[in-house]
């Protein structure tokens, strides 16, 4: 039987090579199935001549209970960044500065994320992401379910490859597609839905998300005696592995470029999300001759892509009323993938923009996403107009509760206070991570209460305790749930004053302003007796947020409303819990592109409590600009300045100092 079962994984291994590989399949699919069958049957009847190179592992199953940590014998390397022509250019200088004549190996950037992957006599014995660079996490179980990564390679020897895991646009579409059958949230892009993927603790997930891999480093070539980069990709090729096809040696700068050229043209056409492309030195001595920093080689450089504009169908414009009552009008376009994600709204802004920009409903349009910021229809592609499209009036009553709009600026507002819509986003603005952090209540949660009538209104959150037996009968819920709200609300309740400032939805106080008044009057009671002139004279509060404040208080339901709150024991004094971060205190940030573990308002906010300040533009005052994905131009700006540059991870590590 032994003998059976290793003819049948090799000829198992061998096809899926084929055809996941190759792209050439040399068995039928029925044939497959069948030797799988008689494979599965053997190896249950006979489990102590399973192979360890068996393709039935492909199929997930296996379990573990958390993520062993992983030392990684060479650190994995991130890249530096480059953004435009001027820099690739310094990038080749510096090189022949060294005394190097650069020939240079073009790569797409993945985006993915990097694996480790180690063989024993051939055999994948361990997988492991990248994690700090120095130590990573055990993920072997996931990584064996993914087809393109070999279970055995064509030669019996130890050796250490590392690549991308990564999500075609197709399986992505197709994963959220399920999801969205389901009631679940779609996962945002490819990066995230592979990262998530494998850091599964049970493989069967990781089996249904048909996840790929390129291998395209090999950490010891000097082990088999060679050369140049470009040859340990065909080693690595030869081994098995997948190499990108797309990978080019070029023997100039001018090559390059055109490189770059051409994939910026042809990245949509990819069946994969590339954010760049990546360029290293080819020779293996030239790379050593130019050396690393602690955290990237120099030898090798990202070139990352601008912000991308994607052309779309605008099937439909609609208008959503926000928690101020402002009514946007917002794009619904034919889904499109955009940097990594999948976009079927994008907003319009006002009916001045629409206007100006003569945006019909059936147009084709361009849609821009840059950094963090939403999607926006950038303009339309007048070729394409067909003669069917039509003109969109905005409407000027409430699209939930038919109240006339009232213009203010730009902007129109349904000023009905007891519009669902407003309420609604109200208590969801109440409830969300930046103000009262009331976890698990989701929008649909907040939304599915309020029509039930649970949550009418603030106080109500507070006050769900006693709907607990009907609450518990609700679909989808049990009592484990309702108590873990029920908990989640009471938590809240001992929040700092600023966060229940900012969950109020005051208009113009956002979170660095409620900071400010928290501070400044220290109780909820000073700030009720405080006049305009008290709050106009405040730093950093201005004549609109002033009067903004005064008007909420004076409104009786407003008042009402915070004398429940106290009614149910809510804390309304500021905590003040910030430490002083010496490194930190009184120096000014400057943010730029999309950060990854944190957003945007909560690093803000570690450096306020840190004794910093933030700005939204760089000048020779910022102390330090931090950078997350697809910066814009204050990263340039801050290399002009000479301005020290740091990574979130740096950020963050620093602000724990
Ligand atoms: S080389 C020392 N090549 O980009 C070599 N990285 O921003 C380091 N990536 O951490 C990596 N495609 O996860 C390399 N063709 C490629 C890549 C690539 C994607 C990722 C990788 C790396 C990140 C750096």
């Amino acid at each position: 039987m032994n003998e059976r079962m290793k003819e049948l994984v090799q000829i198992l291994n061998e096809a899926n090579y084929n055809y996941y590989v190759l792209d050439n399949p040399t068995i039928t699919d029925q044939e497959f199935d069948n030797y799988m069958r008689e494979l599965i049957n053997l190896e249950a009847k006979y489990p102590e001549f399973k192979q360890s190179d068996s393709p039935t592992q492909r199929v997930g199953g296996e379990v573990v209970s958390s993520f062993n940590k992983v030392y990684h014998e060479k650190p994995m390397l991130s890249l530096s960044n480059v953004f435009n022509e001027d820099e690739i250019r310094d990038f080749d200088e510096r090189l022949k500065r060294e005394n190097i004549k650069p020939e240079y190996v073009c790569e797409l950037k993945i985006d993915g994320l990097s694996v480790s992957l180690l063989y024993e006599k051939g055999i994948l014995k361990r997988a492991a992401t990248r994690g700090d660079g120095v130590v990573g996490e055990d993920i072997t179980h996931n990584a064996k379910t993914i087809k393109d990564i070999p279970l055995r390679i064509n030669e019996p020897i130890d050796i250490e490859v590392r690549g991308e895991i990564y999500m075609t646009k197709k399986s992505l579409l197709e994963l959220n597609e399920k999801r969205i059958e389901r009631g679940v949230e779609p996962l945002a892009n490819a990066r995230n839905a592979a990262a998530g993927s494998v850091r599964q603790l049970d493989s069967k997930v990781a089996a249904s998300r048909n996840l790929s891999c390129f291998i395209y480093h090999l950490p010891n070539p000097e082990d088999y005696n060679i050369k140049t980069h470009f040859e340990a990709l065909e080693f690595m090729r030869k081994l098995g592995f997948v190499v990108s096809d797309n990978n080019r040696k070029v023997k100039d700068i001018n090559e390059l470029l055109k490189f770059i050229e051409y994939w910026t043209i042809e990245r949509p056409n990819l069946p994969y999300d590339i954010d760049g492309v990546v360029i290293k030195l080819n020779d293996l001595k030239d790379q050593q001759k130019a050396g690393y920093t602690a955290k990237y080689p120099k030898w090798a450089t990202a070139y990352k892509f601008p912000a991308e504009l994607v052309l779309t169908k605008l099937k439909d414009i609609k208008m959503t009323v926000g928690r101020t009552g402002q009514v946007t009008p917002n794009a619904i376009l034919e889904p499109v993938f955009l940097m990594g994600s999948v976009i079927s709204k994008a907003t319009l802004h006002n009916e001045d923009y629409i206007k100006m920009k003569d945006i019909r409903i059936g147009d084709t349009v361009a849609i821009r996403k840059a950094g963090d910021v939403i999607p926006r229809v950038e303009k339309v592609i007048l070729d394409r107009r067909t003669g069917k499209e039509k003109p969109f009036e905005v409407p000027k009553v409430c699209p939930i509760c038919g109240s006339m709009l009232i213009k203010k600026d730009a902007a129109y507002y349904c000023e009905n206070p007891d519009c669902d819509k407003k309420t609604i986003e109200k208590l969801i603005h109440f409830a969300s991570r930046d103000a009262m952090n009331i976890e698990g209540f989701g929008d649909a949660i907040v939304e599915d209460f309020y029509n039930m009538g649970y949550l009418k209104d603030i106080p109500d959150f507070y006050n769900l305790e006693k709907s607990k037996e009907q609450l518990m009968e609700l679909e989808g819920f049990g009592l484990k749930s309702i108590e873990n709200l029920l908990d989640a609300a009471k938590k809240s309740k001992e929040n700092s004053l600023e966060k229940l400032l900012f969950g109020l939805g005051i208009r113009h106080v956002g979170a660095k302003g409620a900071k400010v008044l928290a501070k400044h009057f220290k109780t909820m009671d000073n700030l009720l007796e405080a006049s305009y002139e008290d709050l106009v004279n405040i730093p950093d509060v201005g004549d609109i947020i002033a009067k903004s404040i005064v008007d909420y208080f004076l409104d009786y339901k407003n008042k009402e409303m915070i004398n429940k709150l106290k009614e149910y024991n809510l804390n309304m004094e500021y905590l003040g819990n910030e430490k002083v971060n010496l490194n930190i205190s009184g120096k000014t940030f400057v943010l730029t592109g999309a950060l990854e573990s944190i957003t945007r308002d909560q690093a803000e906010e570690m450096i306020e409590n840190a004794g910093g300040k933030t700005s939204s533009s760089v000048s020779k005052k910022t102390y330090a600009v931090i950078v997350g994905s697809d910066p814009g131009s204050k990263y340039t700006k801050a290399k002009e300045l000479n301005i020290p540059i740091w990574s979130e991870q740096e950020f963050l590590e620093k602000i724990k100092e």
